[in-house]
């Protein structure tokens, strides 16, 4: 594992023997951002999309991009190909680079880049086929959730209130209405259709859910963002979850009740299943 081959600042190297300064500002103040891109059989998935995200975050936090598409590009698929077989997530942060500990950004200062890659931890059949527990938790993080920050202490935190707990994830709510979750966006279904908070700076945009919106044009399901309240999350048909590792996937216990009605209380349901398989049919297409 530790022998598997990582980039950081133009350099392809063992992870074990990858180093930055400790005054590095990502060290310091977690001023930095990242993405995460599945890789399936070699290809890299929805590349575009997490490199127009990566644009964003960099530019909301005033670094500029060290790269560009065509260079993360090269270097990804150098360090996937380094790494045979399996699906793979490769990861890459960008932080404002070293200097004296200082609040205020550094002016000229050289970016950090690091890139790694690692196998894909899929869900199990078994979480596939049971769904999942989530626990419910207030958002208690900062407002910029739509930066995919490196300063992820909140997130943590959040992650570790539904480890404690035995559930896969925190399903968190701002004010009474449904934000994220710790690693993951959530969804709802009402009446068929699948629902799931309006895009915001409390909200990371993640490359699901435009996806989401295309698979559910594909299948004909109806697709809405709107603010959704806690008690429509208590009282929906199926929730989701949507993220680059656990793709789509049921929530089927909700602070440890069972979701959804009649027949499907505490299965997942019908939508799930649909984009579940739509997002398989979709991987190939959609990777490069
Ligand atoms: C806080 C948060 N929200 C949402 C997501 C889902 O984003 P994506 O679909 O791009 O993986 C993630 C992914 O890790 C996340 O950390």
């Amino acid at each position: 594992m530790t022998s598997t081959l990582c980039y950081l600042n133009g350099e392809y190297l063992p992870l074990a023997e990858a180093k930055v300064g400790v005054l590095d500002r990502g060290f310091i103040f977690g001023d930095g951002i990242y993405e995460v891109v599945p890789v399936y059989g070699g290809r890299l998935f929805r590349f575009g999309e997490h490199m127009a995200r990566l644009e964003r975050s960099l530019a909301k936090i005033r670094i500029p991009n060290p790269h560009s598409r065509e260079q993360w590009l090269e270097r990804c698929r150098r360090l996937v190909g380094d790494s045979p077989g399996q699906d793979q997530m490769v990861y890459l942060q960008v932080t404002r680079g070293v200097a004296p500990r200082d609040h205020v950004m550094p002016v000229g200062l050289t970016p950090t880049v690091f890139m790694m890659v690692n196998p894909m931890k899929p869900a199990t059949a078994e979480q596939r086929h049971q769904g999942v527990a989530c626990v419910t938790a207030r958002d208690f993080r900062w407002e910029r959730g739509d930066i995919k920050s490196i300063s992820l202490l909140g997130n943590v935190l959040a992650r570790q209130i539904s480890a404690d707990h035995g559930a896969m994830e925190a399903i968190m709510f701002r004010d009474g209405f449904l934000t994220e979750a710790a690693a993951s966006n959530v969804w709802i279904v009402h009446e068929g259709a699948l629902l799931g908070p309006p895009k915001s700076e409390h909200v990371l945009e993640g490359i699901r859910v435009d996806l989401l919106r295309e698979l559910c044009e594909e299948c004909g399901i109806a697709y809405n963002l709107r603010p959704i309240a806690e008690a429509d999350v208590r009282a929906a048909d199926e929730v989701l979850l949507s993220s680059a590792t656990k793709e789509v996937l049921p929530v089927t216990r909700l602070d440890g009740e069972p979701v959804g009605h009649g027949a499907l209380r505490g299965k997942p349901g019908p939508v799930y299943a649909r984009l579940y398989e739509a997002y398989q049919r979709a991987k190939p297409a959609m990777s490069i």
